[in-house]
């Protein structure tokens, strides 16, 4: 039995191993002949921040695997109630062989696996970690580009709260990617984790605006604005970065541009036409990631 609680917990052979397992439900998926390992299991998805696609393709994952899905959303549960986290997940934990947990608070996928007998899978807690997210962007790039290391990757928006941002870079880092974090000064990444990612030895710049002359791929997220202490700061933030087709111009006809979504103004719908557009496929690819993650943290294998 296996958490998967942050990126950093997974050393590069591990994260091989879940996008070589990947790479096989790609394909049996695409041949209609998913396996059914977990044939018999149970999956919890315990969601207390809104999702669309971790929370669907967790559950449409457990489900080509074989085993069945339990959703759950806190506005619609015994939380709206005031029940606790703790107790929450302690009864969860008799019903299921996994527990999926997404949450507003950083470490409480952590501290659920501590309460736990089955394994955790982090689905984003607070502005912290988001592992499947960054599993299923490095899973995307390595498909398209047919390799991470080396590759010029720009990631563009809220750095300070974006969870997804910070799993990549870690991930991006491990693998070798000349990173360059683009944001304004109020949204930069933490410098304790850039300066984590950079004891990898992958080098990371950091500017205001972006120059994509060189990029190979452009990762854009949204404003967080549900981790803003002030709602009128995250209103003032918005179009300060914003994707515009003028933004692509200069940039390679090979550069993929990736988003975890959902997009908001920071992308706007102009740019799904662009061939280079690929954030789609992305989302689609987190089927696959998932199924390989399930397999992993239920059986071990
Ligand atoms: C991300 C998240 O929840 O952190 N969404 C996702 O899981 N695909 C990004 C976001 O909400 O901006």
């Amino acid at each position: 039995m296996h958490d998967l609680l942050s990126i950093t917990d997974l050393d590069k052979k591990g994260i091989l191993s879940i996008l070589s397992e990947a790479g096989k439900m790609e394909r049996a998926l695409s041949r209609g002949k998913p396996p059914s390992p977990l044939k018999g299991k149970i999956v919890a998805n315990l969601f207390f921040e809104p999702s669309t696609r971790t929370n669907l393709s967790f559950q449409a994952a457990a489900l080509r695997l074989g085993a069945n899905a339990l959703a759950f959303s806190s506005a619609g549960s015994s939380a709206a109630k005031g029940e606790s986290f703790e107790d929450t997940v302690r009864m969860v934990d008799g019903y299921a062989d996994c527990l999926v947990v997404r949450h507003p608070d950083a470490g409480s996928a952590r501290a659920a696996a501590g309460i736990a007998s089955h394994p955790v899978i982090n689905a984003g807690d607070g502005g912290n970690q988001h592992p499947t997210q960054a599993l299923t962007d490095l899973y995307t790039i390595m498909k398209l580009k047919g390799k991470i290391e080396g590759q010029s990757v720009t990631l563009m928006g809220d750095l300070k709260y974006a969870r997804a941002m910070r799993s990549l870079l870690w991930g991006l880092s491990l693998f070798g990617a000349d990173t360059t974090l683009v944001s304004p000064p109020q949204l930069r990444m933490d410098p304790g984790i850039v300066s984590e990612a950079r004891k990898l030895g992958a080098s990371i710049a950091e500017h205001e605006k972006p120059d994509l002359s060189a990029c190979d791929v452009l990762y854009v997220c949204r404003i967080q604005k549900e981790r803003f202490a002030d709602p009128s700061e995250a209103k003032r933030m918005q179009g300060l970065f914003r994707v515009e087709p003028s933004v692509l111009c200069g940039a390679k006809k090979s550069m993929a541009i990736l988003h975890p979504l959902p997009k908001v103004d920071e992308m706007p719908p102009a740019i799904d036409s662009d061939p280079r557009a690929k954030y789609f496929e992305q989302a689609k690819n987190g089927v696959p990631v998932r199924m390989a993650v399930l397999k992993r943290c239920i059986l071990g294998k």
